[in-house]
């Protein structure tokens, strides 16, 4: 540990509601990390239930909370890999905060942060660095829906194939991170959200989209898939809207099995549906397959996207002023409800 500082937001207690800008001794990484200089924080719904509610648990306090930063390497472990990002380049991380139960070096509100070098992808220079806090979590937790419902990686249909995707929620962070991956697997994505955001799902590679307020959206997006000839068998709830989605998946699964993933843990009255299968989304929780998991995330599949302009970041940015001592007033914007935005915090 050097006896560099750094400035925080900590959380001092389990559900303190509030954070506390002060100064922590800036770490040194372990072996396989890498130490970011932190440029732009983008705001997650879990860091506020965090910070509120106490809830996904944690196990240290003081901790600090988030996971999305964008950045600079300064510095790396003895044993990164070698195609990890060197100390100088621009990255984008997720940082693990909710996987280490909360040890304060891991975590994203503070100007300085460790992260596995597997969660890192390094940027392209057009990119800015608040535009690219937006990637980690929203493309982490698709792929990790994927793996979740047992979607190949290496899925590739063609428009002959006639698969489709449903997303729920796709002008949420999760839910248009889903449909752009979702897109470039060679899926026709149906997807739902307010009709003000209807032209930009499109441009991400929405097949269609639907107004989920519309009494008829079930119908409506059953409808569409049955006049395109496409069967859908899988989807991605990013708005625990479980049931919708169920009667959705029921009706065009065609033979087998469907698959939805849900990024929102389903209503305890949730009615079972006989051939959808329902998981909430995860991770891997075992460390071997989870850095596994995350390194083909973020160093194979996310690095050569952003390369070649096959994924950008969304939705829309929202910058709120003030640096680390806003974060507060970020999540409670956030917690009040945001629409095709992400909050983002430069420091
Ligand atoms: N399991 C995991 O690993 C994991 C990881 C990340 C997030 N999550 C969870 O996933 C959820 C989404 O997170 P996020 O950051 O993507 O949220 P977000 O961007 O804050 O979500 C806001 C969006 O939700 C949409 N929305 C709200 N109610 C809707 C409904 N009934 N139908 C369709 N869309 C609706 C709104 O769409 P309009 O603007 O169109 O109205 C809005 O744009 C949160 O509950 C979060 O905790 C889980």
């Amino acid at each position: 540990m050097s006896s560099a500082q750094h400035p925080a937001a900590i959380l001092p207690s389990k559900a303190a509601g509030a954070l506390q800008v002060t100064q922590r001794a800036t770490p040194t990484p372990g072996p396989h990390d890498l130490l970011i200089e932190v440029s732009a924080i983008a705001l997650n719904p879990i860091d506020y239930y965090q910070r509120d509610m106490g809830f996904p648990p944690l196990d240290h306090y003081p901790t600090v909370l988030g996971s999305d930063i964008a950045g600079t390497v300064i510095s790396a472990g003895s044993s990164v890999p070698a195609d990890a990002p060197e100390p100088g380049t621009r990255v984008a991380a997720f940082a693990p905060s909710f996987f280490t139960k909360g040890l304060p070096d891991y975590g994203a509100f503070q100007t300085r942060v460790l992260v596995p070098a597997a969660n890192a992808v390094p940027l392209p220079s057009r990119m800015s660095f608040g535009e690219a806090s937006l990637l980690p979590m929203a493309v982490v937790t698709t792929w990790s829906g994927w793996y979740s419902i047992g979607l190949p990686r290496g899925t590739a249909y063609t428009a002959a194939d006639k698969k489709g995707m449903l997303v729920w929620g796709g002008a949420s962070s999760v839910g248009s991170g889903a449909v752009q991956v979702a897109k470039s697997m060679g899926f026709s994505v149906y997807v739902t959200a307010s009709e003000k955001h209807h032209g930009y799902l499109k441009g991400l590679g929405a097949r269609e989209v639907f107004d989920y307020k519309s009494e008829s959206v079930v119908e409506d997006i059953v409808k569409a898939a049955r006049a395109d000839g496409v069967t859908v068998q899988a989807g991605f709830d990013a708005a625990g809207q479980t049931k919708p989605c169920l009667e959705i998946l029921k009706e065009l699964k065609g033979e087998g099995t469907a698959k939805l993933a849900t990024a929102v843990p389903p209503a305890e009255d949730t009615p079972k549906v006989e051939g959808v299968e329902v998981k909430f989304v995860a991770a891997p929780g075992d460390e071997e397959a989870r850095t596994e998991h995350f390194h083909f995330v973020f160093g194979v599949w996310l690095k050569e996207k952003l390369a070649t302009g096959g994924f950008v970041p969304s939705p829309a940015m929202k910058v709120v002023e003030g640096g680390l001592e806003s974060i507060d007033k970020g999540l409670d914007e956030l917690k009040k409800g945001v629409s095709g935005v992400k909050l983002v915090i430069e420091v």
